[in-house]
């Protein structure tokens, strides 16, 4: 079965939005840690947050909680700037997910460009994989960026599926046969191979037509759903999708 990693950004997001100076207070909600709970609950195998240079949804010591709490695994998503790396340094979470980041974007838009910034993202790799964290690489589903992500050192890549979500019916398919040709030259490769970005309810099926597919990070889609029906049953739908 394809692995479930929950993005809970967006419930940290919800916080933001009326406690953003009252972090401390008994009324700030939702609580992150809970949401995690609940997907854990629920059967998600592993828990994701992407801790952005401008904090504006998941705060460090949000990080830090998850880490003590967690009983699956933290997958902490991180651009590469020497101030977010020495605090991964200090959270050692069971993997990092490298992604490319920029401050206007409403949500991480393209992927990481591997091969461009070869040199500075090696070395981040040797360093976390010092302190015994798994990385993988956000990229495109491209040969040159799996080729530069395999050549780092990188234990996994996430191939980038917001292209297939968003374009239209009629050319998912091409969208799908990139990232087809993607997995099977990163499983070659020697890489975990991941996918993430706007997988919903409706179009995971589409991707699970693919071999090679450890894991899938979903963050919008899920709790979005968990409005209408809670966290721990949106997360339970999506399991029943991942199967079979
Ligand atoms: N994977 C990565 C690397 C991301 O940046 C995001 C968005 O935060 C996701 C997965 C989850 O994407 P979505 O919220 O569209 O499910």
């Amino acid at each position: 079965m394809i692995k479930l990693g929950v993005n809970i950004d967006h419930v940290a997001t919800l916080r933001q939005a009326r406690y953003a100076d009252m972090i401390d207070s008994p009324n700030c909600e939702p609580d992150v840690l809970s949401a995690a709970s609940a997907c854990e609950r629920a059967g998600a195998h592993g828990i994701t947050v992407h801790l952005r240079a401008d904090r504006r949804h998941i705060q460090d010591r949000d990080v830090f909680r998850l880490r003590a709490s967690i009983m699956t695994k933290l997958n902490l998503e991180m651009g590469n700037t020497p101030e977010i790396l020495e605090t991964a340094l200090r959270v050692v979470p069971d993997e990092v997910c490298l992604v490319p980041e920029n401050r206007q974007e409403i949500t991480t838009e393209g992927g990481l460009h591997v091969a461009k910034h070869f040199k500075a993202l090696k070395q981040t790799v040797d360093r976390l994989h010092s302190a015994g964290i798994r990385v993988s690489m956000f990229i495109e589903p491209e040969a040159d960026q799996i080729e530069a992500s395999a050549a780092s050192g990188a234990d996994a890549v996430e191939l980038h599926t917001g292209a297939f979500a968003n374009v239209l019916a009629d050319f998912k398919e091409d969208e799908l046969d990139r990232l087809d040709a993607s997995a099977r030259l990163a499983k070659e490769k020697g890489l975990v191979v991941n996918a993430g970005h706007g997988i919903n309810y409706d179009n995971v099926h589409m991707l699970k037509k693919i071999a090679h597919w450890n894991e899938f990070n979903i963050g919008h889609s899920i709790v979005s759903r968990a409005v209408f029906v809670g966290l721990e049953q949106a997360v339970r739908q999506m399991l029943e999708r991942l199967k079979g």
